[in-house]
């Protein structure tokens, strides 16, 4: 199986959303990567839940939901989390990791741990049989546009040795981050599976978005 494609919607034109879902669909994209920011965890404020509920009336894409706030356990039930969505938690936001996970789990969707460019891999040890994805940021959180911090490319293929040693090859890896087709292209030989796709790959201004993401496919496949 190649690559998964997961369009980071913070990204779109949300003077064309409509149309921007429809090219996404088009292009057969696997996830919509919602990312949602508290201004405490991370220094910004992007979508909420009422984004969510309109886009669910809009497609039938799973969501790929990112939570990177503060105390996320605290706030699940208001996402509209349904079975076949991704929903991300960071490893450095909650105090009870595995009970989050658990609480997660207990929704139906598939359960990530995201980890930050400097929270090294050993602090999966003990929750591996907790998770389907860990959520590689290949940037620090916060904002689209910003530049790769190069360490992470050798942090996935250590992920991808690591979770072969450990008997969990079935956990996939997604990155998240300056995934230009470029990056992308190393990430997928590094061990990625699945690749949120933002400014630096398929939305750019005046340019084609479904031509973008059947472009950036080929970097991943
Ligand atoms: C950053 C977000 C990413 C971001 C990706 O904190 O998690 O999803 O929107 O944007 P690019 O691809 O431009 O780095
Ligand atoms: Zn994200």
């Amino acid at each position: 199986m190649g690559g998964r494609i997961s369009p980071s919607i913070m990204c779109a034109d949300f003077r064309n959303l409509e149309t921007t879902i429809r090219a996404l669909e088009r292009a057969r994209v696997d996830y919509l990567h919602v990312d949602i920011m508290d201004g405490s965890f991370v220094p910004n404020f992007t979508l909420g839940p009422d984004f969510i509920n309109s886009v669910r009336e809009m497609t039938d894409i799973p969501f790929d939901i990112h939570l990177m706030i503060n105390r996320p356990e605290d706030f699940l039930p208001i996402f509209a989390i349904r079975p076949g969505d991704i929903v991300s938690v960071h490893q450095e936001a909650t105090i009870h990791l595995q009970r989050t996970l658990q609480q997660i789990r207990d929704t139906g969707a598939k359960v990530s741990v995201a980890l930050n460019p400097s929270t090294p891999i050993y602090t999966l040890d003990d929750i591996l049989d907790d998770i389907d994805i860990v959520l590689i940021m290949t940037v620090n959180p916060g904002f689209a546009g910003q530049k790769l911090v190069p360490a992470t490319l050798g942090k996935i293929h250590k992920l991808k040795q690591y979770l072969e040693q450990v008997g969990h090859s079935h956990i996939e890896i997604e990155v998240d981050g300056n995934v230009s087709c470029e990056n992308a292209q190393k990430m997928r030989l590094a061990g990625a599976d699945i690749f949120v796709a933002g400014t630096s790959s398929i939305f750019k201004k005046d340019q084609d978005l479904y031509e973008l993401t059947e472009k950036f496919r080929e970097y991943i496949t």
